[in-house]
């Protein structure tokens, strides 16, 4: 098994040869969906996403993506519709929201995705951010500490079966998780993205 080292892209788009490669990954790892589009927006759009690959030799095995965004405390904790277009509060807190995550299916149950999930947080830490949340199967991200329950309602309406999927995890255990809505930055907002 050839050596695995994790590293981060560069910030701004991704070069000709950067995409190719992310969309053959993505391609491989989704058959039945199509991530690569966001991918390609969040690396457009965002400042300071964080965006790590993990090598396997020389070539790309696995990529995650945690996007910057802020955990807005609103007035009314549990909102019925939450709004993410809300004006930004002095109260925002730093989070960042985990995805995409995919790893080559030749490489895959080799420790790549969890080396990839560490280095982000690892990431994250310097960065000052510890609140975490993501949507995925809860079998899986249950393994590195998230847990459903959260008190940030997602950026769009879930469906009802999606709830337990929607988890958090802070990387600080001394700073509660607030009450709050997910303001995500403009590739995220896509209701799309949160629908079956
Ligand atoms: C999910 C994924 C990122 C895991 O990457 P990986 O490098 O294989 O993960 P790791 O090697 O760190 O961990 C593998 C372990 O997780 C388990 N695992 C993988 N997907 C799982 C899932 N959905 N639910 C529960 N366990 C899962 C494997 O069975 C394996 O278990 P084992 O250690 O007992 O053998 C990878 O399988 C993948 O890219 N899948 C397709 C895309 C995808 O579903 N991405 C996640 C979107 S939420």
């Amino acid at each position: 098994m050839p050596q695995i080292e994790t590293g981060p892209f560069e910030q701004g788009p991704l070069t000709p040869v950067e995409a190719a490669e992310l969309e053959a990954l993505y391609a491989a790892a989704f058959p039945e969906e199509d991530p690569f589009p966001l991918v390609r927006r969040l690396h457009e759009e965002v400042p300071d996403l964080v965006s790590l690959k993990a090598m396997a030799g020389e070539t790309l095995a696995g990529h995650i993506i945690f996007t910057p965004c802020t955990i807005e405390v609103l007035p009314q904790v549990r909102r019925p519709k939450p709004d993410p277009d809300a004006a930004p509060s002095s109260q925002a807190t730093p989070a960042a929201l985990l995805a995409p995550l995919c790893v080559a299916p030749e490489h895959q149950r080799q420790g790549i995705g969890s080396a990839l999930i560490r280095a982000g947080h690892d990431k994250l830490r310097s960065m000052g951010t510890t609140h975490v949340l993501v949507l995925g199967d809860p079998a899986y991200y249950g393994r590195h500490g998230f847990a459903p329950g959260s008190n940030v309602e997602p950026p769009c309406p879930l469906p009802e079966h999606w709830r337990e999927a929607w988890q958090w995890l802070t990387l600080d255990p001394s700073r509660p998780e607030p009450n709050g809505i997910l303001s995500v930055p403009a590739p995220w907002r896509d209701p799309a993205l949160w629908a079956e």
